[in-house]
């Protein structure tokens, strides 16, 4: 599976949306995330995000994000069109340490 990472929070481009074969991206707040038993694998949203958020579930750190998409894509509702960026995502991309702002 792919994962979504904390460069999605407060971005949330939803570019990946558009792209994936099956809808299995959930939303919440300020970051979206994938359900792990419903991504075949495919690949293709990896490069379609402007924030690079998008990695394979067997890339160096990806582990904790595994937990995270498994967690909320059980309790956030499916998002299955792109919407518009959120306000200050330009800002926002690229900051360090964004996983303390992730809206629960
Ligand atoms: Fe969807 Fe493919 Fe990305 Fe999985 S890898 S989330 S199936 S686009
Ligand atoms: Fe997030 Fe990138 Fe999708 S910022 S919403 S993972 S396009």
């Amino acid at each position: 599976t792919f994962v979504v990472t904390d460069n999605c929070i407060r971005c949330k481009y939803t570019d990946c949306v558009e792209v994936c074969p099956v809808d299995c991206f959930y939303e919440g707040e300020n970051m979206l995330v994938i359900h792990p038993d419903e991504c075949i694998d495919c690949g293709v949203c990896e490069p379609e995000c402007p924030a690079d958020a998008i990695i394979p579930d067997t890339a160096e750190g990806a582990s904790s994000w595994l937990e995270i998409n498994r967690k909320f894509s059980a309790i956030w509702p499916v998002i299955t069109e792109k919407t518009d960026p959120l306000p200050d995502a330009e800002e926002w991309n690229g900051r360090p340490d964004k996983q303390r702002h992730l809206s629960e």
